[in-house]
Formats: C-alpha cells, sequence, structure tokens
C-alpha cells in the first residue's frame, strides 16, 4: 500500500470493488476476476477491518454472505440461511481446521470426515412437502434468494416428486445441492449461441447462473444443466434418525437425488489431503467442472457441537485448488475491435500447451489490466485457465524481463480504422466510436443477420465480410437493396446466380420476423433476446419502444436504469433515426400487427390490463403472459389505477399490497384458470 493513501480510503476502496464485483458475479454473472483474486481482497479488507474497528460498518461487503436477489424473481427466505464455506489454499490451512475441531470437539472427530468434490455451479435449495418439489430457490444473500420454480422444475436432474413419496409424505424437508452444466452440453450450447448471435458463455458456471435467471422457463428447458446434491435438512417436526453426512447422502440417493459418485468417506486429516491431492490433479478428468474439494465432519451431532460462526460452518471447509498456469512469451500484443467497439487487448503467445490444449492468444482484458499489472512485449508471461474458455494473462515473471524493454503503450487511435479512440469517464474500456469502422460495420451486420436475430441464411460472417470490403454493405439497410446490385454482385467471388438468388429469398423472408428479433438484431447495447421480447411485450412495438421516455422503459420488469438509459440513447441517436425510418419504410416489423398470434378475445380479458405478482403453480409468469395476451388482455408490469386486475400467486410482494391499496381486483389462481 502506498503511504499517500490512508487507511480509510483504502478499506473504502477495498469495499467499492468488491461490492462492483459481487454484482458483476451474482447478478450480471459475468465476473472479471477470479474467486481466488477475490478472495484475496475480501481477505485483506477483513483484516483492515479488523485492526481498524473504527472503520467498521454493517454495509461492508464482510458482514455479509455475498449475493443479492435479482428481483427479476419472487423472493425466497430460507427456511435456514445458506451458509457458504471458508476456503483454504494449502496443507497448513487444512490442518488448521483440523486443529481447531480436535479443540473444540475435545477429540478428534468420531465417524471422521467426508470428501467431497466442490461442484462449480449455482448453490440451488430444493424444499420437498408431501414427497413433491414445492420450491427452488437460489442462495441470494443467504438469507433471502430468487424463487426460481419454475425454472428448477426443468431439470431433469431434480425430482419434482420423490420416489418413495407415500412412505416419506410426512416429511418436510430441504435439499441442497448444485446445479451445474457438464462441459459436453457447454461446448454445444456455446456453439449454438454463437450461431445465434448471443454472446457465448465464459464457462460452465457462468452460463448456468445466467441460464437459472432467465425468464423463459422454455429457454430454460433446452439447456443442459444437471444436478448434484449435498445437504438434507429436515425443516418439519417430522425427523428421521440420520446421524451423518454419509447416512443422509445414502437417503437422498434412494430418494431419488443424484448423489456425486465421487464422494469418500476417510477417518484421517492425511486421507482428506490424498483425496484433495488426486483431485487437483486428476480434475481434467471429469465431465464437469470443480473449483475444489468439500471437507465435512460427518457426524451431525458433532456438526451441531461446533456450529458456525458469522457466515460459515466451523465443520467444513472448501479447499480451493491452483489455478491451472503455464508460462510463456509474450511475442506482441493485438487489439481487437467489437461490435460495439470496444477494444480489447489480446496477447499473441509462443504456443504452449495447458490442460490438453495449445493455447496461442490470451485475452489481457484491457488498458487498465496492462498497465497494473506492467505487462511488456517479451515478457515471460504465466498463463492461466480457470474453467473459462478463453485463457488470461495472470502476471509477469519479472526475472525473465529481457533488458531494456519498454512499458507498452496503448494507441490512441483505433487499430483498424485509425479514428481516436475513447476513454469514457469511470468505464475500464477504450471504445472506437467511429460507426463505419469496418470491423464493427461487419460484426454488426452478421449479428443482424444472425439466426436468434432476423434469420438471413447466406449472410454468414464471411459472406457479410466479402460485400463490406466489396463496399456493399455499410449500414443494415443496405442489405435490403442488395437486390438492386445483383449484376455488379455476381462478378464478386465465389458468387454465383443460385447463391444470390438464395441469399435474396433468406432477405425477404427476413421481413417476416417477429420484431422482438428485429430488436434484438439492431444490437443495442444491454438488449439480448429476453430484453428484446421484454421490451416488444411491454410496449407491443419498435415504435413505442423509440418513443418511450426513460421512466417508462426503467419501470419494464426485470429492466434496470443501465438497460434502460441504453434503449433511450440508441433511439436518440441522430445517425440511427434515419436508418430506421429505412428499414421501416420497407416493411420491417417494427409494430405489433407483425406477431402472428392468434388472439381469440373473451369478454373477461379484452382490453384489461392484468399485472401479475408472486409464483403461479401451474405455469410460468410468461405462460401467464401469453394466455392473457392470447385472449386479448394486457400484461403490464407495474399496478396503478389503471390496473384492472393482479394476478397474484404464492409469495406475491408489495404489487398485491398497492393493488390492495388502490382497490384493484385482485385474482387468485384458481380464479384465473376458470377464466381462461
Ligand atoms: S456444502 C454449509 N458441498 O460451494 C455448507 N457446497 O461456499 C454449504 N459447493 O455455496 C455447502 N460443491 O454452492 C457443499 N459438495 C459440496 C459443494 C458445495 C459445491 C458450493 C456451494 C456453496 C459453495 C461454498
Amino acid at each position: 500500500m502506498k503511504a499517500s493513501v490512508s487507511i480509510g480510503d483504502r478499506i473504502e476502496l477495498l469495499r467499492k470493488e468488491l461490492d462492483e464485483h459481487n454484482y458483476r458475479y451474482y447478478v450480471l454473472a459475468q465476473p472479471t476476476i477470479s474467486d481466488r483474486e477475490f478472495d484475496i481482497k475480501i481477505k485483506e479488507l477483513e483484516s483492515l477491518e479488523a485492526k481498524y474497528p473504527e472503520f467498521a460498518s454493517s454495509y461492508s461487503p464482510t458482514s455479509r454472505v455475498s449475493g443479492e436477489p435479482t428481483k427479476l424473481f419472487p423472493p425466497a427466505t430460507h427456511a435456514i440461511p445458506m451458509l457458504s464455506l471458508a476456503n483454504t489454499y494449502n496443507k497448513e490451512e487444512v490442518f488448521e481446521f483440523e486443529r481447531r475441531i480436535n479443540d473444540l470437539l475435545g477429540h478428534s472427530p468420531k465417524d471422521g470426515y467426508t470428501c467431497e468434490l466442490k461442484f462449480d455451479g449455482v448453490a440451488m435449495s430444493l424444499t420437498y412437502e408431501n414427497g413433491k418439489l414445492v420450491r427452488g430457490a437460489t442462495r441470494g444473500d443467504g438469507v433471502t434468494g430468487d424463487d426460481v420454480t419454475q425454472n428448477v422444475r426443468t431439470i431433469r436432474a431434480i425430482p419434482l416428486a420423490i420416489r418413495e413419496a407415500k412412505k416419506y409424505s410426512h416429511l418436510k424437508f430441504e435439499v441442497r445441492g448444485e446445479v451445474f452444466m457438464n462441459l459436453e452440453g457447454f461446448r454445444k450450447m456455446n456453439a449454438e449461441r454463437e450461431e445465434l448471435g448471443e454472446p457465448p458463455f465464459a464457462n460452465p458456471r457462468n452460463s448456468t447462473a445466467g441460464t437459472l435467471k432467465t425468464l423463459d422457463s422454455k429457454e430454460v428447458a433446452k439447456r443442459p444443466l444437471s444436478f448434484t446434491a449435498y445437504q438434507l435438512q429436515f425443516i418439519g417436526k417430522e425427523e428421521l434418525d440420520l446421524q451423518t453426512q454419509t447416512s443422509r447422502l445414502e437417503f437422498l440417493k434412494e430418494l431419488g437425488f443424484p448423489i456425486s459418485q465421487y464422494t469418500r468417506h476417510v477417518k484421517s486429516i492425511d486421507e482428506v489431503m490424498d483425496f484433495a491431492m488426486k483431485w487437483q490433479e486428476e480434475r481434467d478428468s471429469l465431465p464437469f467442472e470443480i473449483d475444489g474439494a468439500v471437507i465435512k465432519v460427518n457426524s451431525l451431532r458433532e456438526q451441531d457441537e461446533l456450529g458456525k460462526v458469522t457466515k460459515s460452518p466451523r465443520w467444513a471447509i472448501a479447499y480451493k485448488f491452483e489455478a491451472r498456469q503455464a508460462k510463456t512469451i509474450l511475442n506482441d500484443i493485438t487489439l481487437q475491435v467489437g461490435r460495439m467497439g470496444t477494444i480489447t487487448p489480446v496477447a499473441e503467445l509462443e504456443p504452449v500447451a495447458l490442460t490438453g490444449i495449445t493455447i496461442r492468444r490470451a485475452t489481457l482484458h484491457n488498458s487498465d489490466e496492462i498497465e497494473r499489472k506492467d505487462i511488456r512485449i517479451g515478457d515471460t508471461v504465466i498463463i492461466e485457465r480457470g474453467g473459462d474458455v478463453i485463457p488470461k494473462v495472470a502476471g509477469v515473471v519479472h526475472a525473465k524481463r529481457p533488458k531494456g524493454s519498454k512499458p507498452f503503450h496503448y494507441p490512441k487511435n483505433c487499430p483498424a480504422c485509425d479514428s481516436p479512440l475513447i476513454h469514457p469517464e469511470g468505464e475500464v474500456n477504450w471504445y472506437c466510436e467511429n460507426p463505419e469502422c469496418s470491423p464493427q460495420v461487419v460484426a454488426r451486420i452478421t449479428h443482424f443477420a444472425a439466426r436468434g436475430a432476423m434469420d438471413i441464411a447466406g449472410l454468414g460472417e464471411q459472406s457479410v465480410e466479402q460485400f463490406v470490403r466489396a463496399g456493399f454493405l455499410t449500414t443494415i439497410d443496405d442489405i435490403y437493396t442488395l437486390d438492386d446490385k445483383k449484376e455488379t454482385l455476381l462478378a464478386l467471388e465465389r458468387m454465383g446466380e443460385k447463391k444470390l438468388e438464395n441469399l435474396f429469398a433468406g432477405i425477404e423472408k427476413s421481413k417476416t420476423q417477429p420484431p422482438e428479433k428485429l430488436l434484438f438484431g439492431l444490437g443495442i447495447r444491454h438488449v439480448g433476446t429476453n430484453i428484446a421480447k421484454l421490451l416488444i411485450r411491454a410496449f407491443g412495438s419498435i415504435d413505442v419502444v423509440a418513443e418511450a421516455s426513460l421512466e417508462q422503459i426503467d419501470e419494464v420488469e426485470a429492466i434496470g436504469p443501465e438497460i434502460a438509459s441504453s434503449v433511450y440513447q440508441y433511439f436518440r441517436n441522430p445517425k440511427i433515426k434515419p436508418i430506421l425510418e429505412k428499414l421501416k419504410g420497407r416493411g420491417l416489423p417494427f409494430s405489433g400487427e407483425k406477431i402472428k398470434r392468434d388472439v381469440i378475445e373473451l369478454e373477461f380479458f379484452k382490453g384489461k390490463t392484468f399485472v401479475l405478482t408472486g409464483t403461479l403453480s401451474t405455469m410460468s409468469r410468461d405462460e401467464a403472459k401469453d394466455k392473457i395476451e392470447a385472449r386479448g388482455g394486457k400484461a403490464t408490469g407495474s399496478v396503478s389505477k389503471k390496473t384492472d386486475y393482479v394476478l397474484a400467486g404464492v409469495e406475491a410482494g408489495s404489487k398485491l399490497e398497492k393493488a390492495n391499496e388502490l382497490g384493484v381486483r385482485v385474482l387468485t389462481e384458481e380464479e384465473f384458470l376458470k377464466e381462461l
């Protein structure tokens, strides 16, 4: 720490940083640092706070289990708080754990330890009553998480009803475990996403977290999610006499829950270490990602006796594995221009083998990162591969730095079009703001034509590149005048009559896409398929979205201020407006009328405004919305005097209160079903 920075400032800075990382990890599901780096920062903050109690704050990220409910889903309060595990990184810390346990118990654990793999996914709490799954909830802040029951119900590894449901119908219990994605499923899914024009997920864990937050359960059902159970807790009055972790796992298996086949029951801490070392070595042989081992005192009586500290039990720890690293030479730093003009520095490496693949390139994230780590061309660098698809440069071996090397100077101009790069206040990225910059144009048009957007067959990245280079395409609107230039197009390489006719047919067909696909295709920052759907659902047409005020966009359920502002700004961009006008003139699907939805009006629903709140037991909220709209009604996000009905499911929150306050009629699910 520099002497000029006061302790108070350092603490404040760490808190800010950690809050931001928490948000990226839990809410955006896009972390930018590794768990280990996060832990190091948390530990630094914890030790500073312990040393300087005058700076204590109940709002510090150290004072809670990380995470926040997202507000996209109804809140779910846990019957028993969901704790997290203290992390250890070496043998000494594991031995320290054993010593503490022996001291507290006065003897070593009578029933030894269980050694489990630490699955790298998302923790899930499943509640069963009468033998049936009644709720699935994420951890959130440990006390309250998101109710994601509808999504969880689509995961086939999770039993909707337990085996022997009759025999155990008197039990109310909670199963905790990890939702995760197998590597094979993950890779397939990412390939699919790229084809659809959606950004690929960095790793299976992000993709699991992102999937669980998806609002459309039908989408969730298509994703290859899996589950492994690692904890059983009784929450009713009735309990079974199962006094060890191993017997509970066996019982879970009997009830139909997948449990890990790799769990071992051992006597001594040396065997614990053997287990941890074995899997540290052999983790790549598993069909899923793990990031460590979990060690638990097997006896539940002893677990109770040991109890917990604020956020984690004393009877269990995680042993986190070392990141997988290799050293190599950094030959060059090149810059990539993304679809939004974001400049990403890329490390061009002397090829090196790591975890079975040869690595030639790695991400350097941004200019700050290069500066902070003082990464220079010619350096020997440490390459790290977490579960991430893209390896990264973790650090520099300073001792091996060649003489005379100079710090890397970030260019002031775009590597592709030479226009000056912009560094917006408070952002880590540099941007090329020239809309005509060719890699951006290519990426934008490719995205527009991708399968998840306008789905224009024959307009993949290579063709787009060819057309852009030859000057036929500069904006998305140019796609729709390509057929005027047929003769000149025929002169291009690898271009034939048949191919062009197919392309023109594909272009024509794209005009019948629903407006949400067009909206997604425009490539507005933060507007993925989900958000595009929500916007069209809320406003009916792109025209209305374009006219909407910032507040109106912000009011749409699940749309936060950052997304709202991005959408709002986009439609006020003077360069965008004329392009959109032209597209509209060509008959592209701007208005909701183009949605070919069979509306059969029902008196009860016709022209009425509905607001949905809470969880429904027979359908997701999306499905309920569809059903309302298919009968001539409208579903909106917030309750006002204009609302005709509030449909309230289980655990309905503030919207129900508001409805009662305003005297809006409240429908139960049963009443709603009757009207359907
Ligand atoms: S036990 C109080 N067992 O690791 C004990 N956790 O911070 C609670 N995890 O949130 C967790 N594999 O998401 C346990 N075999 C395992 C696990 C496991 C993965 C995750 C879980 C938890 C985090 C620990």
